[in-house]
């Protein structure tokens, strides 16, 4: 159990920001874009995947639920309204969402199957948002230099996946979800997951003028296989969870508590469940 609570980020999202505005760096800019573009559906449905996994609990299940799902609730659903408000600027730069369009299409085959199938993808999602905001938390020196704005919000929602990083993965196992589908899903996730974060970097770039420029695939080549690379730092904490006794809880998440208590002065607590 885990207390999740609401928070309204205290910036402004109504000022345009810069096409590099991670730190004058295209390929950065167009990574961190491409996964903003996937959160308005991606968390839709995981929030729909932890209310119908809630249904189908019985109700001494779901009373003990209850308000960690709330707070998973309130925090998803906080995030993708701002990453919408994000996504307008993108637009207004002239980039083109195409991840969300095939992501909607994709899950409409799920439409009327057991609810353990999409805590399972869900539960997959958020081991994948976990490991990216534990790295981006550790290496948060990496954003300096880039849009404070944006620098505050990314901390603030990997600070916030990383709290609720359990909730999907704990319903999934009181309904009963084996390891077998746990295993075939968090697969099928991994490979959808990299092959839309890079075919929507690489949109983005495309669009954005910088896809053939030497110093894009400098930055790529850094800052995803370098010494403190995101691949190169991620791989074991990915690995991890096709062990049959995986929990999220036993990866590391205290740099979380450590942002959001440093940073108070960026966002009111909403709510409280
Ligand atoms: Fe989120
Ligand atoms: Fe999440």
């Amino acid at each position: 159990m885990t207390d999740l609570v609401v928070r309204r980020l205290m910036i402004d999202l109504e000022t345009p920001f810069a096409r590099h505005w991670c730190g004058g760096d295209a390929f950065r800019s167009a990574l961190f874009n491409a996964l903003s573009m996937s959160f308005p559906v991606g968390e839709q449905f995981f929030i729909d995947s932890v209310r119908n996994g809630m249904k189908a609990l019985p109700p001494d299940k779901q009373e003990q639920y209850k308000a960690e799902v709330q707070g998973f609730i309130g925090q998803e659903a906080t995030h993708r309204r701002i990453h919408g408000l994000y996504n307008d600027h993108l637009e207004k730069q002239g980039l083109i969402n195409v991840w969300a369009t095939r992501a909607q299409k994709r899950l409409k085959l799920l439409e009327g199957s057991d609810p353990r199938h999409w805590l399972a993808i869900t539960a997959a999602n958020e081991h994948f948002t976990a490991i990216f905001a534990e790295w981006m938390l550790r290496n948060h020196d990496l954003l300096d230099g880039s849009e404070p704005r944006l620098k505050t919000l990314w901390l603030w929602h990997a600070s916030e996946e990383s709290e609720h990083k359990s909730t999907a993965f704990d319903l999934y196992q009181a309904l009963g979800g084996n390891y077998e589908w746990r295993i075939k899903w968090f697969r099928r996730v991994t490979v959808y997951f990299l092959g839309d974060t890079l075919r929507q970097t690489v949109n983005n770039l495309r669009r954005d003028g910088m896809l053939w420029k030497w110093s894009t695939w400098k930055s790529a080549a850094s800052y995803l296989f370098g010494r403190r690379g995101l691949l190169r730092q991620s791989y074991r904490p990915w690995r991890e969870y096709a062990r049959r006794d995986f929990h999220p809880n036993q990866q590391e998440s205290e740099l979380a508590g450590r942002w959001l208590a440093d940073n108070t002065d960026k966002y009111s607590v909403v709510g409280a469940v």
